[in-house]
């Protein structure tokens, strides 16, 4: 019985050795520490001896034990320690956490909607899937105008038994400008960014999913030195302080005047580069007064009042900031192309 005793004790302590974590530490208490253990056992069977060897054994069983669960209780301690160490080590390096990426079209859409709200303009929002009347007809294009021409659209038909009337996925965020009339009334100061569809064949300047931003400043008295002012401040904002505009007559149904509003190269600064196409300008934005047949569409009167509206092509902003030469990657899903950033 001496024998085994110490063999429990060797092995105790190999096992203790060894022990690395909370789990070991349960194993070996169970083992030959418990109720149930090896060492309660071997004590059980001491009541079977002579008085003698029990007396004997069971000083040295009982001296055992003491060592054992003194030896444990250090090591627990220890183990304890090192766990609490891990846990409070502020000089190991933290995890890298994986960052999103804003979309380059996001970037853009933030910066003039952070201009355009400090200007006081509110920002207004619109369906993708539009009537064909907002789209077209209240932007004075009545159906068959030539005009619908420019803006080929995906039709959706809808027919039921009572109705019939068409949507297009919308081909620009100027419809926006007639729900905001009807909703908020003159005065009125808002931009609306938003997507649009058009049907195209594609290449790398022409895709059927593209962004714009829209904007519109209705009030007494609005003429086009305010439109010129306006998108002044925008170019110099985008590009810069020594951005010129200029901006050149050009046909859309809904302003009248019309005008293509085009900036001085950021690169070249006029002179004449790559991205401008040598021609020191760049063709950003369409714009106008606001025609007095799409005020009235929008419930405003166009005796008393008078409006400016602009559109930018707000992918094409993202393009030419980014340097992004085919706008076919920004539908494309290709991560690649967005983790750059
Ligand atoms: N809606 C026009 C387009 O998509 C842009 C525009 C907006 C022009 C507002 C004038 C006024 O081409």
């Amino acid at each position: 019985m001496k024998n085994k005793l110490q063999t429990i004790r060797e092995e105790f302590f190999e096992k203790l050795k060894q022990a690395q974590n909370a789990e070991h530490l349960r194993e070996i208490e169970l083992k030959y520490l418990s109720r149930k253990g090896e060492l309660s056992s071997v004590m059980h069977n001491l009541k079977d001896l002579s008085l003698d060897l029990k007396k004997e054994l069971g000083e040295l069983a009982n001296n055992i034990k003491k060592e054992l669960e003194h030896s444990f209780e250090e090591t627990k301690k220890i183990i304890g320690l090192q766990a609490d160490n891990k846990f409070i080590d502020i000089t190991i390096p933290g995890e890298k956490v994986k960052r999103g990426h804003l979309n380059p079209i996001t970037i853009i859409q933030r910066e003039m909607e952070d201009l355009f709200t400090s200007l006081g303009f509110i920002i207004a929002d619109g369906p993708e899937l539009e009537s064909d009347y907002f789209n077209f007809t209240a932007l004075n294009i009545p159906p068959l105008h030539p005009a619908r021409d420019m803006q080929d659209t995906f039709y959706v038909d809808i027919k039921n038994q009572e109705d019939s009337f068409d949507l297009v996925m919308r081909t620009h965020t100027s419809p926006v400008q007639i729900r905001t009339m009807k909703k908020f009334g003159a005065p009125l100061k808002a931009v609306i960014p938003g997507r649009c569809f058009r049907n195209e064949a594609t290449d790398a300047r022409h895709e059927h999913t593209f962004y714009q931003f829209e904007g519109i400043m209705i009030a007494e008295n609005i003429n086009f030195a305010n439109l010129k002012s306006l998108l002044e401040i925008v170019g110099k904002k985008l590009f810069g302080p020594q951005t010129k505009l200029r901006m050149r007559p050009k046909f859309y149904p809904f302003v009248e005047p019309g005008n293509n509003g085009e900036y001085t190269c950021f690169l070249c600064e006029g002179q004449g580069c790559r991205v401008c196409k040598n021609t020191g300008w760049l063709e950003i934005v369409g714009a106008g007064l606001i025609h007095p047949n799409v005020l009235r569409a929008g419930g405003i009167d166009p005796e008393k009042y008078s409006g400016l509206a602009f559109g930018f092509g707000l992918t094409r902003l993202a393009m030419l900031k980014y340097g992004i030469n085919d706008v076919r990657l920004f539908n494309s899903g290709d991560l690649k192309f967005l983790e750059q950033l």
